[in-house]
């Protein structure tokens, strides 16, 4: 039977619980559709560091590197320096691994979940290509006179001719796939009026354009692309942007597609070990009360499921989702709106 290797992280908070759900759910297609999965669990977070100080090892990371899939559940604890665990385990891995794609797909499956008036799930249905591994992220700069009056903050966005592309090209390849319906588009979402190192975003994406003249494109700046996510949802298909810029973005699109408890992720370098996880955080104050919604987790397994060459069961995953979330018995996507657990059995039922 083939055997997929895959690298188990649940880390903080409601990390555990979502991924425990997320796992059945993996078990129960991989059954159905005849493979298997092996499962390597790390103890990597913020609990395994107040014990041993360890954030994320490189002999963890390279042994990860093995598998052809991590599955993330949430890193971040208020018990920690912020940032540290984050930067070590999220970032560590986005950028050990290359991973230069985080696809963030926004697609509403009941019109009861939108917070918008009279938008359904025709109106909403984009991805979100946000570039993983530079910008303001890359942690160029740094802190000078730390303390003082004098007091110097740095924080560099730099961006690379050929991280700007291969994250374009990347786009305009999945446009022509997803096939949404009409003629596919991409829109590129930056600020080039006010950042001018943002040019190159503009002159790479006409340059690669000119590769799908099947595919139509758009633009629009930040801050206008957040009051079309909410105006006018129907005009986005795939959307391109630096990595601050899709951070910033996907939580506002997560809540126009019913919430933070369905809003998956996957951090990306195609034919290469890749990192699937939940876009909301650790939530610690919901740890251990069975509330959070799995659904996002479960949503990163499917994504993962593609990723590891499993189209069939990846869309039965998908399915079983759409048809709990239709079936109206499902008021919320918030936490506490139902059992972890309970959404957990909704989905193996609807499997
Ligand atoms: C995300 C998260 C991370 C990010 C944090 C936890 C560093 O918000 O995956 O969207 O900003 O990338
Ligand atoms: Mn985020």
């Amino acid at each position: 039977m083939r055997t997929h290797q895959i690298a188990v992280l649940p880390g903080d908070g409601i990390g555990e619980e979502v991924v425990a759900q997320g796992l059945r759910v993996l078990d129960a297609v991989a059954a159905k559709e005849g493979f298997a999965v092996a499962k390597t669990t790390y103890p990597h977070g913020a609990d395994h560091y107040l014990k041993t100080r360890e954030a994320m090892p490189a002999e963890v990371l390279r042994e990860m590197g093995t598998k052809e899939a991590i599955l993330l559940g949430a890193i971040g604890d208020p018990r920690i320096e912020t940032g540290l665990l984050e930067r070590a385990i999220i970032w560590g891995v986005r950028q050990t691994f290359d991973l230069f794609v985080n696809l963030r797909p926004i697609k509403l499956y009941s019109a009861d979940l939108c917070p918008l008036k009279g938008k359904g799930p025709a109106d909403i249905d984009m991805i979100v290509v946000r570039e993983n591994t530079e910008d303001a992220y890359a942690g160029l700069g740094g802190i000078h006179r730390k303390g003082t009056p004098h007091e110097v903050a740095i924080a560099e966005m730099i961006y690379t001719r050929n991280g700007v592309e291969r994250v374009i090209r990347y786009s305009f390849e999945l446009a022509r796939k997803r096939n949404k319906g009409g003629k596919p588009k991409v829109t590129l979402v930056d600020k080039a009026n006010a950042i001018r190192a943002q040019d190159i975003w503009t002159r790479t994406f006409a340059e690669v354009a000119r590769e799908f003249p099947g595919v139509e494109t758009d633009h629009a700046y930040i801050d206008a692309a957040c009051m079309w996510m909410v105006k006018n949802p129907e005009w986005f298909d795939v959307v391109v942007t630096p990595n601050l810029f899709g951070d910033i973005l996907t939580d506002l699109g997560a809540m126009v597609q019913g919430g933070m408890g369905i809003a998956a992720s996957g951090n990306i370098h195609p034919g290469k070990v890749s990192m699937f996880e939940p876009i909301h955080g650790s939530a610690p104050k919901y740890r251990g009360q069975n509330s959070a919604n799995p659904l996002a987790t479960i949503e990163a397994v499917r994504m993962l499921l593609d990723h590891v060459g499993e189209p069939a069961a990846a869309s039965r995953v998908g399915k079983a989702v759409r048809s709990v979330l239709e079936g109206g018995k499902v008021k919320s996507l918030s936490a506490g709106a139902h059992k972890t657990d309970e959404l957990g059995d909704m989905v193996l039922a609807a499997l």
